[in-house]
């Protein structure tokens, strides 16, 4: 039986995505059965981050609505072992799928596959409540930015509300040299911030950028500080 990690944020452009996409390679690199589940409608981008915007034909509103069974609509990442995309609609209404619809597409999911990572909307709205609906874990992203740790505290705090009792966070765009100047908040600060643990930091770095650009997950590349960042919080996570 899998599990569904929930990936959300009280700010957009942290890093949700590109955070979803990198982790989702790196367990898929060690072995396991990878679902990425992209539940930002009409907003999606996980797509284009892995370099699949041309291979979706059916989407997360397809599977519920029944016009194909799940099997359809994942698609195949053929760079890592068993890593799977399952897009979100992007130009269609999506107003009729409730939480319910949403868990019972999760439990379907782990019955086949070992980790289902959901790239989750922004903020504490609705599409929170429908995203974090029967999932088994979240991670909220932040940016060493007041504003972030503030809202994703924000974020925290609801999906505590939800019944969600595991719950991290890890911290992206991560300046090093930017710590210990007090011109950023430090590790200290956030961990006095937030009530959960930091599962792991990701480094600034304008690679990332350009490989979310060109369509593939920035940890394809082995020997970076960016894949040793990935990898130490998967293991973290996973073991
Ligand atoms: N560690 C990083 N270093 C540099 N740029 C990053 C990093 N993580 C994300 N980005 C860039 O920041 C922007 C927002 O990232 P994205 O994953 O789309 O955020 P979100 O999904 O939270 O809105 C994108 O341009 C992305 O390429
Ligand atoms: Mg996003």
């Amino acid at each position: 039986m899998g599990e569904v990690i929930l990936l959300a944020s009280g700010k957009g452009g942290v890093g949700k995505t590109t955070f979803t996409a990198n982790l989702g390679a790196t367990l898929a690199l060690r072995g396991a059965r990878v679902v990425l589940m992209d539940l930002n409608m009409g907003l999606r981008n996980l797509d284009i981050y892995l370099g699949l915007e041309n291979e979706v034909l059916f989407d997360v509103e397809d599977v519920i609505s029944g016009v194909c069974n799940v099997r359809k609509a994942l698609i195949r990442d053929h760079r890592f072992p068993e890593l799977h995309l399952l897009s979100g609609a992007q130009y269609k209404e999506v107003a009729g799928i409730t939480p319910a619809h949403i868990k019972v597409l999760f439990n379907k999911l782990k019955e086949n596959f070992d980790i289902i990572l959901v790239d989750g909307p922004v903020g504490v709205g609705d599409n929170l409540k429908m995203s974090a609906s029967g999932v088994d874990r979240a991670i909220v992203v932040v940016t060493p930015d007041y504003s972030a740790l503030r809202n994703g505290d924000m974020v925290d705090r609801k999906l505590q509300d939800m019944g969600i009792d595991s719950r991290c966070y890890v911290v992206n765009m991560v300046k090093p040299e930017l710590f210990g100047r007090n011109v950023v908040p430090d590790l200290g600060e956030m961990a006095d911030i937030f009530r959960t643990s930091m599962a792991g930091i990701v480094q600034y770095d304008e690679n990332v950028n350009i490989a979310n650009n060109q369509g593939y997950p920035v940890v394809c590349k082995r020997d970076t500080y960016i894949a040793r960042n990935f990898d130490m919080i998967g293991k973290r996570l996973f073991g």
